[in-house]
Protein backbone atom coordinates (compact mmCIF):
# COMPACT_ATOMS: atom_id res chain seq x y z
CA UNK A 1 0.00 0.00 0.00
CA UNK A 2 1.55 3.24 -0.83
CA UNK A 3 0.90 5.76 1.86
CA UNK A 4 0.18 8.67 -0.50
CA UNK A 5 -1.07 11.64 1.33
CA UNK A 6 -0.19 12.45 5.46
CA UNK A 7 -3.35 10.56 7.14
CA UNK A 8 -2.05 7.26 7.54
CA UNK A 9 1.40 8.96 9.41
CA UNK A 10 -0.70 11.17 11.70
CA UNK A 11 -2.49 7.96 12.70
CA UNK A 12 0.99 5.85 13.46
CA UNK A 13 2.84 8.78 14.52
CA UNK A 14 2.91 8.45 18.42
CA UNK A 15 3.32 4.68 18.42
CA UNK A 16 6.08 4.87 15.25
CA UNK A 17 7.76 6.73 17.42
CA UNK A 18 7.51 4.67 20.37
CA UNK A 19 8.19 1.18 18.81
CA UNK A 20 10.35 2.41 15.90
CA UNK A 21 12.63 5.23 16.75
CA UNK A 22 14.48 2.82 19.05
CA UNK A 23 15.57 0.96 16.39
CA UNK A 24 16.74 3.40 14.10
CA UNK A 25 19.92 5.24 15.94
CA UNK A 26 22.14 2.86 13.74
CA UNK A 27 20.61 3.30 10.13
CA UNK A 28 21.14 7.05 10.97
CA UNK A 29 24.67 7.15 12.43
CA UNK A 30 25.82 5.02 9.18
CA UNK A 31 24.06 7.78 7.16
CA UNK A 32 25.35 10.82 9.22
CA UNK A 33 29.04 8.37 8.70
CA UNK A 34 28.26 8.20 4.89
CA UNK A 35 28.02 11.69 4.89
CA UNK A 36 30.81 13.00 6.79
CA UNK A 37 28.56 15.01 9.12
CA UNK A 38 30.52 17.70 11.13
CA UNK A 39 30.46 20.53 12.89
CA UNK A 40 28.67 23.92 11.37
CA UNK A 41 27.66 21.48 8.60
CA UNK A 42 24.27 22.76 7.20
CA UNK A 43 21.88 19.62 7.06
CA UNK A 44 18.54 18.80 5.74
CA UNK A 45 16.57 16.03 6.71
CA UNK A 46 13.74 15.43 4.85
CA UNK A 47 10.59 13.61 5.77
CA UNK A 48 12.03 13.36 9.11
CA UNK A 49 8.91 11.81 10.92
CA UNK A 50 9.90 12.35 14.92
CA UNK A 51 13.25 13.22 13.82
CA UNK A 52 15.91 10.27 14.63
CA UNK A 53 18.57 11.40 12.12
CA UNK A 54 18.19 15.41 12.34
CA UNK A 55 18.48 15.27 16.23
CA UNK A 56 21.59 13.04 16.09
CA UNK A 57 22.86 15.41 13.07
CA UNK A 58 22.35 18.59 15.39
CA UNK A 59 24.41 16.38 18.41
CA UNK A 60 27.37 16.67 16.19
CA UNK A 61 27.14 20.31 15.91
CA UNK A 62 25.69 21.00 12.48
CA UNK A 63 22.64 23.56 11.91
CA UNK A 64 19.96 21.20 10.96
CA UNK A 65 16.22 22.30 9.28
CA UNK A 66 13.88 18.93 9.58
CA UNK A 67 11.00 18.55 7.31
CA UNK A 68 8.20 16.39 7.13
CA UNK A 69 4.73 16.40 5.93
CA UNK A 70 2.43 15.13 8.95
CA UNK A 71 1.86 17.13 12.09
CA UNK A 72 1.43 14.59 14.12
CA UNK A 73 5.09 13.18 13.78
CA UNK A 74 6.51 16.69 14.07
CA UNK A 75 4.96 17.17 17.20
CA UNK A 76 6.80 14.19 18.50
CA UNK A 77 9.97 15.88 17.39
CA UNK A 78 9.18 19.20 19.11
CA UNK A 79 8.41 17.45 22.65
CA UNK A 80 11.60 15.27 22.12
CA UNK A 81 13.64 19.11 21.13
CA UNK A 82 11.74 19.86 24.40
CA UNK A 83 12.56 17.69 26.83
CA UNK A 84 16.31 18.05 25.73
CA UNK A 85 16.40 22.07 25.59
CA UNK A 86 17.50 22.08 21.86
CA UNK A 87 16.10 25.24 20.84
CA UNK A 88 18.11 25.74 17.33
CA UNK A 89 16.44 22.93 15.23
CA UNK A 90 14.67 24.37 12.12
CA UNK A 91 11.08 22.45 12.01
CA UNK A 92 9.25 22.68 9.04
CA UNK A 93 6.01 21.22 7.40
CA UNK A 94 6.26 21.02 3.76
CA UNK A 95 6.18 18.90 1.01
CA UNK A 96 9.20 16.97 -0.08
CA UNK A 97 8.49 16.86 -3.57
CA UNK A 98 8.91 20.91 -3.70
CA UNK A 99 11.37 21.87 -1.30
CA UNK A 100 11.34 25.36 0.50
CA UNK A 101 15.38 25.72 0.43
CA UNK A 102 17.23 27.17 -2.61
CA UNK A 103 19.72 25.44 -4.71
CA UNK A 104 23.03 24.39 -3.36
CA UNK A 105 21.96 25.99 -0.09
CA UNK A 106 23.00 22.93 2.17
CA UNK A 107 26.22 20.48 2.81
CA UNK A 108 24.07 17.42 3.34
CA UNK A 109 20.46 16.36 2.29
CA UNK A 110 18.80 13.14 4.19
CA UNK A 111 15.68 10.87 3.76
CA UNK A 112 15.50 7.99 5.97
CA UNK A 113 12.42 5.89 4.56
CA UNK A 114 10.90 8.83 3.65
CA UNK A 115 11.49 9.59 -0.64
CA UNK A 116 10.27 5.47 -0.52
CA UNK A 117 7.12 6.55 0.49
CA UNK A 118 6.53 9.63 -1.73
CA UNK A 119 3.57 9.55 -4.64
CA UNK A 120 7.00 10.09 -6.84
CA UNK A 121 10.31 8.77 -5.71
CA UNK A 122 12.27 9.98 -8.27
CA UNK A 123 10.95 13.82 -8.02
CA UNK A 124 11.95 13.59 -3.82
CA UNK A 125 15.78 12.53 -4.69
CA UNK A 126 15.60 15.40 -7.41
CA UNK A 127 14.61 17.84 -5.09
CA UNK A 128 17.32 16.47 -2.29
CA UNK A 129 19.76 16.77 -5.22
CA UNK A 130 18.71 19.92 -6.10
CA UNK A 131 19.07 21.79 -2.57
CA UNK A 132 22.53 20.09 -1.96
CA UNK A 133 25.71 22.20 -2.88
CA UNK A 134 28.23 20.96 -5.65
CA UNK A 135 30.08 18.18 -3.76
CA UNK A 136 27.58 17.83 -0.98
CA UNK A 137 26.03 14.52 -0.17
CA UNK A 138 22.54 13.23 -0.41
CA UNK A 139 21.68 10.02 1.55
CA UNK A 140 19.03 7.79 1.83
CA UNK A 141 17.73 4.95 3.55
CA UNK A 142 15.11 2.00 2.25
CA UNK A 143 14.00 -1.63 2.84
CA UNK A 144 15.09 -4.93 1.12
CA UNK A 145 11.68 -6.53 0.11
CA UNK A 146 9.41 -8.07 2.72
CA UNK A 147 10.62 -11.50 2.08
CA UNK A 148 14.17 -10.58 2.62
CA UNK A 149 13.68 -8.73 5.73
CA UNK A 150 13.16 -11.38 8.85
CA UNK A 151 11.31 -9.04 11.06
CA UNK A 152 8.71 -7.84 8.29
CA UNK A 153 8.59 -10.88 6.99
CA UNK A 154 8.01 -13.19 10.27
CA UNK A 155 5.42 -10.15 11.78
CA UNK A 156 3.77 -9.71 8.34
CA UNK A 157 3.28 -13.15 7.57
CA UNK A 158 1.50 -13.83 11.03
CA UNK A 159 -0.73 -11.24 10.52
CA UNK A 160 -1.49 -11.53 6.80
CA UNK A 161 -1.91 -15.85 6.50
CA UNK A 162 -4.83 -15.19 8.79
CA UNK A 163 -6.77 -12.42 6.79
CA UNK A 164 -9.99 -13.69 5.97
CA UNK A 165 -9.06 -12.63 2.07
CA UNK A 166 -5.58 -14.32 2.13
CA UNK A 167 -2.34 -12.51 1.99
CA UNK A 168 -2.03 -9.93 -0.41
CA UNK A 169 0.87 -9.55 -3.20
CA UNK A 170 4.06 -7.14 -1.18
CA UNK A 171 4.02 -4.12 -2.35
CA UNK A 172 6.95 -3.50 -3.95
CA UNK A 173 8.54 -0.18 -2.37
CA UNK A 174 11.60 1.40 -4.71
CA UNK A 175 15.19 1.26 -3.79
CA UNK A 176 14.40 -2.13 -2.57
CA UNK A 177 18.44 -3.32 -4.01
CA UNK A 178 21.44 -2.26 -4.53
CA UNK A 179 20.84 -1.71 -8.32
CA UNK A 180 17.54 -0.07 -8.50
CA UNK A 181 19.41 2.51 -5.36
CA UNK A 182 22.34 2.97 -7.79
CA UNK A 183 19.79 3.83 -10.95
CA UNK A 184 17.77 6.31 -9.52
CA UNK A 185 20.18 8.06 -7.39
CA UNK A 186 22.50 8.09 -10.79
CA UNK A 187 19.34 9.16 -12.60
CA UNK A 188 19.05 12.49 -10.11
CA UNK A 189 22.64 13.52 -11.10
CA UNK A 190 24.47 12.17 -8.31
CA UNK A 191 27.97 10.84 -8.33
CA UNK A 192 30.34 8.73 -6.38
CA UNK A 193 27.14 6.20 -5.18
CA UNK A 194 28.12 3.98 -1.93
CA UNK A 195 25.12 1.12 -0.59
CA UNK A 196 25.56 -0.20 2.65
CA UNK A 197 23.45 -2.76 4.01
CA UNK A 198 22.95 -2.03 7.61
CA UNK A 199 21.14 -4.99 9.93
CA UNK A 200 19.74 -3.94 13.70
CA UNK A 201 18.45 -7.13 15.91
CA UNK A 202 14.78 -6.63 17.31
CA UNK A 203 14.16 -8.44 20.40
CA UNK A 204 10.72 -9.71 21.50
CA UNK A 205 9.78 -10.83 25.17
CA UNK A 206 6.83 -12.38 23.77
CA UNK A 207 4.32 -13.05 20.74
CA UNK A 208 2.35 -10.25 21.76
CA UNK A 209 4.71 -7.92 22.23
CA UNK A 210 5.78 -8.59 18.77
CA UNK A 211 2.20 -8.37 16.95
CA UNK A 212 1.04 -5.39 18.87
CA UNK A 213 4.25 -3.57 18.42
CA UNK A 214 4.24 -4.44 14.45
CA UNK A 215 0.75 -3.80 13.68
CA UNK A 216 0.61 -0.28 15.56
CA UNK A 217 3.54 1.24 13.84
CA UNK A 218 3.11 -0.44 10.67
CA UNK A 219 0.81 2.41 8.93
CA UNK A 220 -0.42 -0.24 6.35
CA UNK A 221 -1.64 -2.51 8.94
CA UNK A 222 -3.33 0.53 11.37
CA UNK A 223 -5.41 1.33 8.63
CA UNK A 224 -6.24 -2.18 8.23
CA UNK A 225 -7.61 -2.72 11.96
CA UNK A 226 -9.26 0.68 11.63
CA UNK A 227 -11.22 -0.30 8.48
CA UNK A 228 -12.23 -3.79 9.90
CA UNK A 229 -13.02 -2.32 13.49
CA UNK A 230 -11.95 -3.82 16.53
CA UNK A 231 -14.61 -6.96 16.74
CA UNK A 232 -13.38 -7.85 13.08
CA UNK A 233 -9.25 -6.98 14.43
CA UNK A 234 -9.46 -8.44 17.52
CA UNK A 235 -9.75 -12.09 16.56
CA UNK A 236 -7.29 -11.34 13.79
CA UNK A 237 -4.50 -10.04 16.28
CA UNK A 238 -4.74 -13.11 18.40
CA UNK A 239 -4.94 -15.79 15.69
CA UNK A 240 -1.34 -13.79 14.51
CA UNK A 241 -0.13 -13.92 17.77
CA UNK A 242 -1.22 -17.54 17.84
CA UNK A 243 0.78 -18.59 15.20
CA UNK A 244 3.95 -16.68 16.18
CA UNK A 245 3.88 -18.89 19.50
CA UNK A 246 3.32 -21.95 17.63
CA UNK A 247 6.93 -20.84 15.25
CA UNK A 248 9.17 -19.09 17.46
CA UNK A 249 10.65 -19.16 21.02
CA UNK A 250 10.67 -16.67 22.76
CA UNK A 251 12.59 -14.11 23.85
CA UNK A 252 13.11 -14.30 20.02
CA UNK A 253 15.26 -11.49 18.55
CA UNK A 254 14.74 -10.44 14.02
CA UNK A 255 17.26 -9.15 12.00
CA UNK A 256 15.81 -5.86 10.40
CA UNK A 257 18.29 -5.03 7.22
CA UNK A 258 17.88 -1.63 5.13
CA UNK A 259 19.91 0.23 2.91
CA UNK A 260 21.97 3.12 3.80
CA UNK A 261 22.95 4.54 0.55
CA UNK A 262 24.59 7.89 -0.42
CA UNK A 263 25.44 10.21 -3.53
CA UNK A 264 27.49 13.38 -4.23
CA UNK A 265 26.49 16.21 -6.02
CA UNK A 266 29.08 16.91 -8.83
CA UNK A 267 31.30 20.09 -8.45
C1 LIG B 1 8.63 5.77 7.61
S1 LIG B 1 8.50 7.42 8.13
C2 LIG B 1 10.21 7.88 8.31
C3 LIG B 1 10.43 8.90 9.37
C4 LIG B 1 11.88 9.16 9.79
N1 LIG B 1 12.68 9.69 8.70
C5 LIG B 1 12.50 7.92 10.37
O1 LIG B 1 13.51 7.42 9.82
O2 LIG B 1 11.99 7.43 11.37
C6 LIG B 1 8.05 8.26 6.65
C7 LIG B 1 7.86 9.74 6.84
O3 LIG B 1 7.68 10.33 5.55
C8 LIG B 1 6.80 11.43 5.71
N2 LIG B 1 6.31 11.82 4.37
C9 LIG B 1 5.57 11.07 3.53
N3 LIG B 1 5.33 11.74 2.39
C10 LIG B 1 5.97 12.95 2.51
C11 LIG B 1 6.12 14.09 1.66
N4 LIG B 1 5.56 14.11 0.45
N5 LIG B 1 6.85 15.13 2.10
C12 LIG B 1 7.41 15.12 3.34
N6 LIG B 1 7.30 14.07 4.19
C13 LIG B 1 6.59 13.00 3.78
C14 LIG B 1 5.75 10.89 6.66
O4 LIG B 1 4.97 11.90 7.26
C15 LIG B 1 6.63 10.12 7.65
O5 LIG B 1 7.01 10.93 8.74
Amino acid sequence: MKLTSSGPWELVAEDYDRYLTPLFGPFCEAALELAGVARGHRVLDVATGPGTLARAAHQRGASVCALDVAEGMLARLQERLEADGVRDVEVVQGDGHALPQADDSVDAAFSMFGVIFFTDTDQGLAELARVVRPGGRVVVSSWPPVTKSPMMHTLSQAVTRNLPMGPPTPEQLPLNSPVAIRAALAQAGLEEIEVRRVVVPSRYESAAEAIDRFTRSAAPLRLLARAMGPFAWRPLRDAAVATLEEEHTFPLTLDLPAFVSKGVKPR
